[in-house]
């Protein structure tokens, strides 16, 4: 089975209506749908319903940015994935490394966050990665095992083909350091090892794995071009329609 190629912009907690609508606006003019090629937006929450509406018929699929573990209930200030799907959203991060350093997420609740997504067939992009103090002590490939595994531990192995993954070094996001394409594709191998070892060869090989890090329009198809990298996951240069355009010209 061929490998989707996603890129997805992470918009983070920028971008008010008004902006977020006119980004939309101008990408559709830059951009035709392509077969080949999954596009993904994924704007604050509160954004989602909005941009639902502004992405109508463009062939952009919407992704939202966290949601609860929990299916509903007394959790204050949380989002159902139930109430994801209805509004409309086809992809939801996962484990994003703002949300696991900032708000205490753990590769244990990023696996139960997964399989809720997948009981709502949404689709988890799961983000994984080293900090700098981690690669530099080479511990890399063991912090990325463990954060593969815990989401194979937690899923139910009927909807593992249904996952992607995204391989984020904590030290290239919003840094302007990108990993090399020759690093990334070193560690996108590696999990691909992983998954293959944890749910066999059929699921690795179908398995979408993006990069994210400082991704933007000088280094897209550098990244692209390497064998094991299915697509990007953009963060700053996702929030202008040109930034994001160029690097979405770039697949090839
Ligand atoms: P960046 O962010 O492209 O701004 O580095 C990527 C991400 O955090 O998803």
């Amino acid at each position: 089975m061929a490998r989707k190629t996603i890129i997805a912009g992470n918009w983070k907690m920028n971008l008010l209506p008004v902006e977020g609508e006119e980004m939309v606006a101008e990408l559709k003019e830059r951009i035709a749908p392509r077969e080949n090629l999954e596009v993904v937006i994924c704007p604050q929450m509160a954004l989602v319903p909005l941009a639902l509406d502004w992405l109508y018929d463009s062939g952009i699929q919407l992704g939202a940015q966290n949601c609860a573990e929990k299916l509903a209930g007394a959790y204050t200030g949380e989002t159902s994935a139930e109430l994801l799907k209805v509004l409309g959203c086809h992809y939801c991060l996962v484990g994003h490394s703002e949300r696991r350093s900032l708000y205490g997420e753990t590769d244990e609740s990023v696996g139960g966050k997964t399989q809720t997504l997948l009981n709502m067939s949404i689709i988890p992009i799961v983000c994984v990665g080293e900090t700098l103090e981690q690669r530099e002590s080479g511990a890399h490939f063991d912090t990325i095992g463990a954060q593969v595994t815990a989401v194979f531990n937690k899923v139910d192995p009927e909807a593992w083909t249904r996952l992607v993954f995204a391989y984020e070094p904590v030290w290239a996001i919003g840094t302007g350091k990108t990993a090399t394409p020759a690093q990334a594709n070193e560690i996108h191998r590696f999990i691909r090892e992983r998954i293959k070892e944890l749910a066999g060869e059929i699921v690795a090989n179908a398995t979408s794995i993006l990069y994210g890090g400082s991704a933007n329009a000088s280094n897209a198809a550098d990244l692209l071009g390497k064998s094991e990298i299915d697509g990007l996951l953009v963060g700053g240069a996702s929030l202008k329609a040109m930034d994001f355009s160029q690097i979405i010209a770039s697949f090839k």
